[in-house]
């Protein structure tokens, strides 16, 4: 019987040292609940990082022995490796290049050599998991050389793969020493899936331009197969977030977070700390909304969440930093005695605090500077059962092309961001109830196990096309 592996560099399962040993919590990610249906069936497995550095070989049994009780095998990464391959060329190299941050990124070659030891790594985990006509799904930037390695290993092989985040432009990618090796390594896939049709209109551009391929419809011919390429835009777990949106903890929650704000408007803005996220941008926009609307001083306050990420990538610690002065100093400026500006949490929330944080923001402000999806602005709208809020969304966010009914903005464009927080502070309920149900129908019919079905329904037919283009 053949089996499906899924391949990613972190695990859905965080796995963190303690004083009292090892601890393992799920992550609430939404990969692995859209994922979950398929790793945890039959002799189904996911392949990753556990996400620190077990060297002790007891540990190491310790870690795969848990794991593996929930259909999970771990990668395990050194000191160094992390150093080269995850802060350096997936996280300095690869993410600044793909999100349009080229200054940002390192050209490094042993960062490079560290990058393909590791996918090599992960080739070594999953044929000793993997028969020769099992399915292989694998995910993201930190693994784009693995579907070829896995390739010439299992030539029968059915590999999908998914980007999870921007594919650019191909000018962007050919700054890149790397460039014409990491196309051949994802066209070892025999399914290519991304979330937008631009990002698969840049592949396939890049693809013909770098590597002199032929492609057509979504088609790309190398010399030895065909590859099919197309766009998948991921969904997230609509039921879970609107029942939990229906619960009285979380009812009870918003209640005790509203004593804290009383009758004042609630911006609500969510991120991973990231410099692609526009969070520095977005304060400005605040600061621009409070310097040229002061009828709003006192009526409103912005809910800042950052969670905490890759700190040890230098960028990462210089963005911590200009946000704590930028929150330091509009606070400073604007605050009154009853009144705070800016509520700035740098921390995650629990599940269900999340969603009441959702439920009680008047708007949610999503305006990265590039984003492959963002899954926070569809989060947003799955907790809005009563059909209130208004989502001011980036146009240079994957999710744009989908949520038309949000307020589309230029992330950069301050002035058109300040009007958009002051329409959407003004925009009549009525309005807001017929945007967010559109947003909503969408959002719940195409969600994340939509998603999986789709991809996995292309994978397999990727087979049968190869079949009639290989016998014609
Ligand atoms: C993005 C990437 C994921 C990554 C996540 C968290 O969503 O597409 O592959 O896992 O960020 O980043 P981290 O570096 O902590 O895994």
């Amino acid at each position: 019987m053949s089996r499906t592996i899924i391949v990613s560099n972190r695990l859905p399962t965080k796995v963190q040292r303690t004083a009292n040993g090892l601890t393992f919590q799920p992550s609430e990610g939404g990969l692995a609940t859209g994922l979950g249906s398929i790793y945890r069936a039959a002799d189904n497995v996911w392949i990753g990082w556990p996400g620190l550095v077990v060297s002790d070989p007891g540990e190491q049994q310790q870690v795969t022995q848990r794991l593996q009780a929930d259909s999970m095998a771990p990668v395990f990464l050194t000191e160094r490796e992390i150093q080269d391959y995850y802060e350096g060329f997936s996280n300095g190299t690869l993410w600044p290049t793909f999100h349009y941050f080229s200054e940002y990124a390192l050209y490094e070659e042993v960062h490079w050599e560290a990058y393909v030891a590791v996918n090599r790594k992960f080739c070594e985990a999953v044929l000793e998991l993997a028969g020769p006509d099992d399915t292989i799904w694998v995910h993201d930037y930190q693994l784009l050389l693995l579907p070829e390695m896995l390739r010439r290993e299992r030539p029968s092989a059915t590999i999908g793969f998914f980007l999870h985040i921007p594919f650019p432009s191909y000018e962007l990618l050919r700054e890149l020493p790397w460039g014409a090796e990491l196309l051949e390594g994802m066209l070892g896939a025999d399914l290519i899936g991304f979330h937008t049709f631009s990002y698969q209109r840049h592949f396939l551009s890049a693809v013909s331009h770098m590597l002199g391929y032929p492609n057509q419809s979504g088609q790309v011919e190398t010399p030895s197969r065909l590859v099919l390429v197309d766009a998948f835009p991921m969904g997230i777990d609509f039921k879970q977030y609107a029942e939990t949106a229906n619960t009285e903890a979380v009812a009870r929650q918003i209640l005790a977070y509203r004593e804290g704000f009383r009758e004042g408007r609630i911006v609500l803005s969510i991120d991973r700390l990231d410099y692609t996220k526009g969070i520095a941008q977005r304060l400005r926009a605040f600061e621009g909304l409070l310097q040229r609307h002061p009828e709003w001083h006192g009526k409103v306050s912005l809910l800042m969440v950052v969670v905490p990420s890759r700190d040890q990538v230098a960028q990462y610690q210089s963005l911590k930093e200009e946000i704590d002065e930028l929150v330091g100093r509009l606070n400073a400026q604007f605050s009154t005695m009853s009144w705070t500006p800016i509520h700035y949490f740098y921390r995650s929330f629990p599940f269900e605090e999340l969603v009441a944080l959702y439920r009680l923001a008047d708007i949610a402000l999503v305006t990265p500077v590039r984003d492959g999806m963002n899954l926070v602005a569809k989060e947003y709208i799955a907790c809005r059962n009563d059909e209130r809020g208004v989502l001011i969304l980036s146009e240079r966010a994957g999710a744009a092309h989908e949520l038309s009914d949000a307020l589309l903005i230029n992330p950069t464009d301050t002035n058109h961001l300040v009007e958009a927080l002051n329409e959407a502070l003004l925009m009549p309920e009525e309005e807001q109830g017929r945007r967010m149900g559109h947003l909503r129908a969408l959002v719940e019919q195409y969600d994340v196990f939509a998603w999986t079905k789709l991809f996995m329904d292309r994978l397999a037919y990727s087979k049968i096309k190869q079949h009639i283009y290989a016998t014609d």
